[in-house]
């Protein structure tokens, strides 16, 4: 079979514009793709511990055989590298390779390595450029595009951080062979959210195709990144720096999502995306209850996203932990999600599939019902 040609999704920013080529084979040819972009012929990529043992010395072979030198940074795998003293010692490990300003970060790895490597990227010497070489479906299909980079604080999760674009992203579908399934499967609830923020046609495609995709069809897969790059793209372009409600629908899933994170300690527990799958059916669900959206949409929401096996019901949430769930803590950790203005709840909810909106009069008696019925499902 002839090898599908890549891609290429235009994130359209004046001044700061970028492409996101989505396709197999890219890390052998980042170095040749990256060149022209580069500065001066010097990177330092960022890997974690999983990560660089599949896929750095490829990397780092592909940027030299273009004539770049390229160093490899390796930090631990997971949340735990987005804290302070990890940033810290990223910090000093990048100066240790003697980086000026032309000097180029490359991420290579999930969000999490993409999240702390932008963020380094805009601190270091006040500013260097970086690309993005996602390795996680969550990663390609929406942390690495759109410039939102951070690290995590006793505070919650991402409160330090910067709106730092990269020159470039290039998404090697083949590195998903590796990624564990359940990751997979945490990632695809962000190509869902798509469909279900304003692409109604996109999740008919996902409640046909997704499947498919998961047990590893690899044009099914491609078609979904690069429909999912094209909408965040969209978005960023128009909204980059969420100053309107547009980036805001991104969110969606996520003030219900962040608050059974915040609940299960943000860990292996509950991944990001299962948190923003479950919050999705939430906010389809409290949508109903309010009578702005179709029950019959939010039955289909839950329907397709437990028919591929994300976790929806709480209690099958980290084991047989019915007790531990409480409405009113829930609502406590919304409250404090960076999305709440003013100390007021902000919800993204929907008008039916394909029509998402911010709110922010939501209805407390209601919220607390609809999470008590939640908790006892
Ligand atoms: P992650 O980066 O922790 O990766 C998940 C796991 O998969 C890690 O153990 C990693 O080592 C491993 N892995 C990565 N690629 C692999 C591969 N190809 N083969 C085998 N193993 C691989 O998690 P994630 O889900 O990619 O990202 C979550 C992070 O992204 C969170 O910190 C979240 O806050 C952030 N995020 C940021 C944005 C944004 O817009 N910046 C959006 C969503 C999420
Ligand atoms: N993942 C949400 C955003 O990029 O705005």
């Amino acid at each position: 079979m002839t090898p599908q040609a890549p891609r290429t999704i235009r994130v359209d920013l004046a001044g700061r514009a970028y492409d996101i080529v989505v396709g197999p084979g890219l890390i052998d040819r980042a170095g040749a793709l990256c060149r022209p972009l580069l500065a001066a012929a010097k990177v330092i990529i960022v890997s974690d511990e999983t990560v660089a043992p599949l896929y750095g010395r490829r990397l780092v072979d592909s940027f030299e055989k273009a004539g770049v030198k390229a160093a490899l940074i390796t930090v631990a795998a997971g949340e735990s590298s987005k804290e302070f003293a990890a940033f810290g010692r990223l910090m000093n490990g990048l100066l240790d390779q003697r980086p000026d300003r032309k000097t180029t970060l490359v991420a290579l790895g999930g969000g999490v390595v993409g999240d702390l490597t932008g963020f380094a990227a805009a601190v270091l010497l006040r500013g260097v450029d970086f690309i993005q070489i996602p390795t996680t479906l969550l990663a390609q299909v929406d942390s690495s595009v759109g410039g939102k980079t951070g690290i995590n604080t006793r505070h919650g999760k991402n409160l330090v951080g910067a709106f730092y674009q990269p020159r470039l992203v290039l998404a090697d579908t083949d590195v998903l062979d590796t990624l564990p399934k359940r990751e997979l499967l945490a990632g695809y609830a962000e190509v869902v959210k798509y469909g279900l923020i304003d692409d109604p046609v996109f999740f008919a495609w996902c409640e046909a195709n997704g499947a498919g995709l998961l047990e590893g069809d690899a044009a099914k897969r491609t078609y979904a990144i690069e429909q999912s790059c094209l909408a965040k793209a969209r978005i960023v372009a128009a909204d980059e720096r969420e100053t309107t409600d547009l980036r805001a629908l991104l969110n969606l899933g996520h003030t219900f999502g962040h608050a059974l994170e915040a609940e299960t300690g943000f860990g292996g527990e509950l991944l990001h995306g299962e948190a923003v799958g479950a919050g999705m059916a939430m906010a389809f669900d409290l949508s109903s209850r309010l009578g702005l959206c179709p029950p019959a949409d939010a039955a289909r929401v839950r329907d397709h996203l437990g028919a591929v096996g994300l976790p929806l019901r709480l209690r099958s949430i980290g084991g047989d932990n019915r007790r531990r769930w409480e409405a009113a803590r829930l609502i406590e950790h919304m409250r404090g999600d960076k999305k709440a203005a003013d100390g007021r709840l902000t919800f993204v909810l929907v008008r039916g599939i394909g029509q998402a909106f911010v709110s922010r009069s939501v209805d407390e008696a209601a919220l607390r019902g609809m999470l008590v019925d939640a908790i006892a499902a």
